[in-house]
């Protein structure tokens, strides 16, 4: 049990939020940003929770630099994958993430990344800002419809799940694989193996956490089971699919195109993405909305006064 005086919790924040997230953290307490090099510099006010965010990874190395008053460590995403917990667990720190705040704004995410791989989104554009437009003709940027098409969803979650609904409402049909038949199917039909997700989808979405059983999930052996033309859509992380895999699949046209908001090594991406004009690509944004900002923020602010008072919140990992 912590010895913080209520209203007094000093947070330090190593990772730069929206004025709308900040403006919360800055209610409910004392709030200081820092850079993650400067935490262990002597003179600054102790902390007592770190805030952080997935461009930070957080292991073994960095925990050892953290100022001691430092107890609970609220982490600003849902994914989890930078963190090394067992290292958390060791240091006997507390850990809090945000779920199911931001997965509205992920399945719109999705939606839009689905629809512009499928509706030739980059090529639209650039015709335009290229001026190389000479005025509508039947022949240009054709792609296909959603409508009696197979989604097949690699990891039906909470985010997953909203999506099956959205896409549902677009006259798709929804497969999913999980380890296990999800609580909530969203009508869509589980299937028991990779193989036949890939056999069965028309648009692959991948929305599993990267874990050591799914990172490199999409590669040379599993392309070459999916459909031909298959789009492939990537709102979860990019170590999920090996890259030189996809962007051959890319340029064979065994893919028809792919809409990726995630990448390996983020903020590091492979260049070679951008010089294809079946790529959609936009920079691991989301998560990013005004409603979901606030409520992440809003979520760990609840957490931390939850485990203030001793209680353990539903979103502390550990
Ligand atoms: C999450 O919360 O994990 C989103 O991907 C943003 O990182």
């Amino acid at each position: 049990m912590r010895n913080i005086e209520a209203g007094r919790v000093r947070v330090i924040s190593v990772f730069p939020l929206p004025p709308v997230a900040r403006a919360e953290v800055a209610r409910r307490f004392v709030i200081e940003d820092a850079d993650p090099g400067s935490l262990g510099t002597p003179g600054r006010a102790e902390p007592d929770v770190l805030l952080l965010g997935p461009s930070l990874r957080v292991d073994d190395a960095f925990l050892t630099r953290l100022p001691g008053s430092i107890r609970a460590i609220a982490n600003f995403s849902v994914g989890l994958d930078h963190i090394d917990l067992d290292a958390i667990r060791a240091r006997g720190l507390a850990l809090f993430n945000t779920p199911s705040v931001l997965s509205n704004a992920v399945a719109d995410h999705a939606m839009l990344l689905i629809l512009a791989a499928t509706r030739r989104m980059p090529e639209a554009t650039a015709l335009l800002r290229e001026g190389r437009w000479t005025g509508m003709r039947s022949n240009q940027i054709l792609g296909v419809e959603l409508v009696d098409r197979t989604l097949g969803i690699y990891g039906l979650g909470d985010i997953g799940g909203r999506v099956a609904r959205r896409a549902a409402a677009f006259g798709m049909k929804i497969v999913y694989h999980n380890r296990k038949r999800a609580a909530d199917e969203a009508g869509a039909e589980f299937v028991a193996t990779a193989e036949e997700l890939l056999a069965k989808a028309d648009i692959l979405l991948l929305a599993t956490p990267s874990t050591d059983e799914t990172r490199n999930f999409l590669d040379r052996r599993r392309l070459a089971m999916a459909r031909d033309g298959v789009v492939v859509v990537n709102i979860a992380r990019g170590d999920l699919i090996d890259d030189d895999a996809l962007l051959e699949g890319l340029a064979s046209g065994k893919v028809r195109a792919a809409g990726l908001d995630v990448f390996r090594d983020e903020p590091h991406f492979d260049p070679r993405y951008l010089t294809l004009p079946n790529v959609v690509a936009t920079p691991h944004v989301g998560s990013a909305t005004e409603e979901a900002r606030r409520a992440m923020a809003a979520m760990l602010c609840d957490a931390i006064e939850a485990w203030q008072r001793g209680e353990r919140p539903a979103n502390q990992i550990v």
